[in-house]
């Protein structure tokens, strides 16, 4: 039978892996950091009048520039941000991973690396290797913090052309410091003039205000964000950017024309009008993740301390048979190949009950 190893893929393609966190049907899914709380009844109908306005001119490509939608994100960066932001400083896509893919096609691409301080969201290694961009896995500490010294020496040694930033870090919650960023920043002009971007996916459920403030007289710093965590809106697939207007100017560059379909844009401005609303689950969200890294200390697990809609909780000797022991009581966790270390999405508060039965089980069952 033919397989992929039989057709002329490109070399660095061949004997590896698509990103694919398991999707099995189990009662409680914990496991890919999704909002657990659906869209509430009067936000779904606005998408329902919203969309079928845009039906009426189906028949026309979309506004290839998004600007009203992007007009409401850089309102809605600017109410929540800290930091004024107008049109021009934001770009929008499918996803936040459509946007870090146009800024690689854009400042990456083939004889060009980005470097990553990991454990970090995997996809970053995995868009750098689809763009061709070479990717050097840059170090973090035994806590999980970015070590300012130790990151930027990576960054002097190898001078790579982009730097990911991740914060709140997926998976590990961790959240960086201004400062940390801003050492980074000026350690990565000094090797060589290169993008530092800043994936700030889950930055609504920080403990600690946005790192957007930093663009201001940075051109080569990039902040990236999403609407599938924050704003419940996973299966919308909207991301976008806030940097100087020459960064969005760039991606132009690489942009497919008309990539953000009319349906895309009218749902994400629905979903805009409901910020407050969405807002107000993220409050909840928030207490249930403080919750649970409380109630996993005192069951006995280590927690590393988070700033997302997650928790990193271990260690277990054999991370895997943890993991599968934990779904035999039909809850979906997460192992993302940290060696001890298994990641719960904050769900609904009876979902994160049935996970704290499901390892209070499990420890008991380590205890004997
Ligand atoms: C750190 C981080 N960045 C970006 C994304 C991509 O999100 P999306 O493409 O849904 O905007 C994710 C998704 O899990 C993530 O964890």
């Amino acid at each position: 039978m033919t397989g992929i190893d039989d057709l002329p893929v490109r070399d660095e393609l061949r004997g590896k892996s698509p990103y694919g966190a398991p999707q099995l049907d189990v009662p409680v899914q914990l496991n890919t950091n999704e909002n657990p709380y659906p869209l509430p009844e009067p936000l779904v109908a606005r998408i329902a009048e919203r969309v079928a306005e845009a039906a009426r001119t189906l028949n026309r490509y979309p506004d290839r520039d998004a600007v009203e939608l992007r007009t409401e994100l850089a309102r809605y960066l600017t109410r929540t941000g800290g930091h004024p932001v107008a049109v021009e400083n934001v770009w929008a896509a499918n996803g936040s991973n459509e946007v870090l893919q146009q800024l690689l096609q854009t400042f990456g691409g083939p004889g060009r690396t980005a470097i990553g301080f990991e454990p970090s969201y995997s996809m970053h290694a995995l868009i750098a290797r689809g763009t061709g961009t070479g990717w050097i896995s840059g170090p973090r500490s035994e806590d999980f913090t970015i070590d300012v010294a130790a990151a930027a020496a990576a960054i002097a040694e190898n001078r790579p052309d982009v730097v990911f930033i991740t914060s709140p870090n997926n998976p590990t919650g961790t959240a960086v410091a201004a400062d940390t960023v801003l050492a980074l920043y000026e350690a990565a002009q000094a090797a060589k003039p290169s993008m530092v971007v800043v994936d700030e996916a889950y930055v609504e459920f920080s403990h600690r205000d946005s790192l957007l403030p930093l663009i201001e007289g940075r051109p080569n710093l990039v902040v990236s964000r999403t609407m599938s965590k924050a704003f419940g809106a996973a299966g919308l697939r909207l991301g976008y950017l806030a940097a100087h207007p020459a960064v969005v100017d760039a991606v132009q560059l690489v942009r497919l024309p008309y990539h953000l379909s009319a349906v895309t844009q009218a749902t994400a401005l629905a979903a805009l009008e409901h910020t407050d609303t969405l807002l107000g689950y993220v409050e909840q969200l928030k207490a249930e993740r403080d919750r649970l890294v409380t109630e996993l200390r005192g069951i006995g697990y280590e927690v590393t301390d988070s700033d997302a809609n997650f928790v990193q909780f271990g260690k277990f000797p054999d991370t895997h048979a943890a993991w599968r022991r934990i779904l035999d009581r039909g809850v979906l966790v997460r192992d993302n190949g940290v060696p001890g270390w298994l990641r719960v999405t904050a769900g609904t508060p009876e979902e994160n009950d049935a996970f704290l039965d499901a390892v209070r089980e499990l420890m008991k069952e380590q205890e004997r």
